[in-house]
């Protein structure tokens, strides 16, 4: 693959679309109200930030639901075919809104944009689609408004750059919690996954500018950052100097944000020198999504991940040997190409063997231009079904017993909402990244509380509060 240097955004090119934005105002026609729809995984969430604090600055207001907006956006996935087929589904299915408000206006970006083709397609086969760009020039929004209001035709723009823009408007969804992204785009090229087109070659935020948003972030009250990147562990590659994930970590803790956390890692570039900073730090919380994907050996190779089910687990023992206690989640795909019954139960015994909070399990899925999308071999889809589901019922049994840790454990919980099942109680996530419930009101919503776990009871972690102590 060739080499393909980063476009830094400049200040100009920013201020340029200032003037998209200043001109939008400017225009009669322009919609009063809009609506993003997100899909996919915490960057598309954080893009969507973006979008909307784009569209504000726009002079739009945020609609209580995509049949009440005059600008519906959605952001999409196309990292497995059911996401796709979903976000698709839901774009067509908006064209009866029109029919009640015939000025809506209906976009399209994100992932599933980015796909080599999908502009032709939209453009053949989904006309009522008015706007739609990729994934690179999300920072021209603006512009391609602009032109889309001017001009009264369909835009798609996608472009093949790998960009990295500073200092976009953004609407964060929460005040007490932010994400940071960190790196873009991703170099690993797994056999299966679409990330890498869709994302751009990886490249890294500049540290300067990092530690400044999140300095920035600290003095508006924000007590939780998640910095953000598909492989977070490689961070620094392509900068100057000696710049290390571990080594940014190091900084952002002295920011004194109160907790710090991080997605996705992975295994193969999980440093002991990131291990050290785990367990000497207070503000980087005691948790870990660490994907492992598969648990046998030829099947890792085939899906280009660079490490062995030995030197994963190995990475897990120094982890736990670090962090006691330390919370583990994961990702698994079953149904690879040729993934052989005997092979399935490798992955088993290794989500037994590790024992995780959590696993996010996925049906393999094709996606074209992969390279597991040619191998021969494709798993049945009768097969792959009764895998998971067999995979799922093991680590319902597994997390029940990694949960039973917690029971009598001080921990600390940002209170996100009210529980879902009482009026008295409040949720949010514990230190180690498990959901925690206790009583509470609206009140305490943003707040770090301080509890002691008194019981599991449908699955969640209950707990009681515990006084300050002055
Ligand atoms: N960068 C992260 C996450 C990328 S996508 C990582 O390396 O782990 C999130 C998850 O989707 C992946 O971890 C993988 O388990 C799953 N996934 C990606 N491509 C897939 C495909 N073609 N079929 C099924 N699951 C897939
Ligand atoms: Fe996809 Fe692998 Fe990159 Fe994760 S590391 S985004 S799974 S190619
Ligand atoms: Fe999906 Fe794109 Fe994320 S394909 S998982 S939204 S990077």
């Amino acid at each position: 693959m060739a080499e393909r240097k980063p476009v830094i955004i400049t200040a100009e090119q920013l201020a340029e679309q200032r003037r998209y934005i200043e001109e939008i105002r400017s225009l009669p026609q322009r919609p009063r109200s809009y609506f993003v729809v997100t899909y996919g995984c915490q960057m598309n969430a954080h893009d969507s930030e973006t979008i909307a604090g784009m569209l504000q600055e726009m002079g739009m207001a945020e609609a209580p639901d995509r049949e009440h907006a005059d600008f519906v956006i959605f952001n999409t996935c196309c990292v497995r075919d059911n996401a796709e087929r979903r976000a698709l589904g839901n774009v067509t299915w908006l064209k009866e809104v029109r029919k009640q408000n015939p000025n809506l206006i209906i976009a399209v970006c994100g992932c599933m944009i980015q796909q080599p083709g999908m502009a032709e397609k939209i453009l053949k086969q989904y006309k009522f689609i008015d706007l739609a760009f990729g994934t690179t020039n999300l920072y021209k929004l603006p512009e391609l408004l602009c032109r889309k209001l001017n001009e009264d035709r369909a835009v798609v723009v996608v472009e093949d750059k790998d960009t990295i823009a500073e200092n976009l408007p953004m609407k964060r969804l929460r005040k007490d919690f932010a994400y940071i992204t960190i790196m873009y785009g991703c170099d690993n090229f797994c056999s299966y996954c679409i990330v890498p087109y869709v994302r751009g070659r990886e490249r890294s935020r500049e540290m300067d500018a990092i530690l400044a948003e999140a300095r920035q972030l600290k003095e508006s009250g924000v007590k939780e950052i998640m910095l953000l990147g598909q492989n977070v562990n490689s961070y620094g590659k392509g900068l100057e100097g000696d710049v290390t994930f571990a080594g940014l970590l190091r900084k952002l803790e002295e920011i004194g944000i109160p907790r710090i956390r991080f997605m996705t890692s992975h295994p193969k570039d999980l440093s002991d020198e990131l291990i050290e900073v785990m367990r000497t730090s207070k503000c980087i919380l005691p948790q870990f999504h660490l994907p492992v994907q598969a648990g046998n050996d030829d099947i890792l190779q085939q899906m280009n991940r660079h490490y062995s089910r030995e030197k994963y687990l190995n990475r897990v023992r120094a982890l736990r040997e670090a962090v006691p206690g330390i919370g583990l989640t994961t990702d698994i795909i079953v149904g690879f190409p040729g993934e052989t019954e005997e092979q399935f139960q490798d992955t088993m015994s290794l989500v037994k063997e590790v024992g995780y909070d959590s696993a996010f399990t996925f049906i393999y899925s094709p996606r074209t231009g992969t390279k597991a999308a040619a191998m021969l071999d494709q798993i049945p889809d009768d097969v792959a079904t009764d895998r998971i589901q067999r995979l799922i019922a093991l680590q319902d049994q597994c997390q029940k017993e990694a949960m039973s840790r917690f029971v009598g454990m001080e921990e600390e919980v940002l209170v996100e909402g009210l529980s879902r099942r009482s009026k008295t109680a409040v949720s949010g996530k514990g230190r180690h990244g498990v959901s925690i419930t206790l009583p509470g009101s609206e009140k305490d919503i943003g707040e770090i509380v301080r509890v002691r776990v008194t019981e599991i009871k449908n699955n969640t972690l209950m707990a009681e509060r515990i006084e300050e102590r002055k």
